[in-house]
């Protein structure tokens, strides 16, 4: 998951005062989002429950995860026409401030790679323009397949600047992220995600930008791991029992 934060005053050039009205144009927008009433579209692609994915052979993927994968989840191709437009959104939204990207690591390391590459091409294409710093932060709290009481933030003493993350799932994680990221008054916290999932004991948070709802499932592939392993694999993919005993710490 990627969260994204309009940066500090602190941090900017003196705005002129077109660019303060627009600015709480967007802040009084996000204020209503909160509120307003749920879209088709902001779940983003919703997977069903019985959605088996694709056998392995119709795509490639790295030999040494042969037996160690049940099914192509989510295809890389799909996964980036996804961020483009993801991308365009958040253009839409954000386009003409500046902002600070928090990319959440390390799952989340891929999605905010694309995703800033999307909006970097979309800035040379358009009239609009969004200047970008990227920072970083590791959060974990997985072990195996199962997630852990214990959650480690790393890296963001030095945070002057927004956020972004690849995962949520029931939530708590993001919470705390964004409990420590507002400890550091941003004017605006935005926040993409590409995978929600349907957890029950889920807390109903919703990132402002959802690449996918899926059900609740273990995935693995670009960039998500299952003990360290499988960041290396371009697509979503469903972990099979084999793999997981081989990479079971
Ligand atoms: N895969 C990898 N990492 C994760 C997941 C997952 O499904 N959920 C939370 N962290
Ligand atoms: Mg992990």
């Amino acid at each position: 998951m990627t969260s994204w934060r309009v940066s500090s005053s602190a941090a900017l050039p003196k705005w002129t005062r077109e660019e303060f009205d627009s600015f709480n144009e967007l802040k009084e927008s996000n204020m209503a989002g909160r509120e307003r009433k749920q879209t088709d579209t902001d779940k983003g692609i919703v997977i069903p429950d019985d959605w088996p994915g694709y056998p392995l052979a119709l795509f490639t993927s790295p030999e040494h995860y042969c037996d160690d994968l049940d099914c192509v989840y989510i295809p890389h191709g799909v996964i980036m026409d996804r961020t483009e437009r993801l991308a365009r959104n958040i253009m839409d939204d954000l386009g003409d401030h500046d902002i600070v990207v928090l990319c959440v690591l390390k799952g989340g390391y891929q999605f905010c790679a694309d995703l800033v590459d999307c909006i970097k091409v979309l800035c040379r294409h358009s009239n609009k323009t969004l200047p970008m710093r990227v920072d970083f932060i590791r959060l974990k709290s997985y072990l195996n397949d199962h997630s852990t009481q214990d959650l480690h933030i790393e890296g963001a003493e030095n945070l002057s600047v927004l956020s972004g993350k690849a995962i949520v799932d029931t939530g708590k994680t993001m919470k705390t992220l964004l409990d420590h990221v507002q400890a550091f008054g941003p004017k605006m916290i935005k926040v993409a995600g590409l995978l929600v999932k349907r957890v029950p004991s889920g807390t109903g948070y919703l990132p402002d930008y959802v690449g996918f709802e899926i059900p609740n499932r273990f995935v693995v592939g670009y960039a998500l791991d299952y003990n360290e392993y499988f960041r290396d694999l371009n697509h979503i993919c469903v972990i099979s029992e084999r793999g997981k005993q081989k990479y079971k710490i």
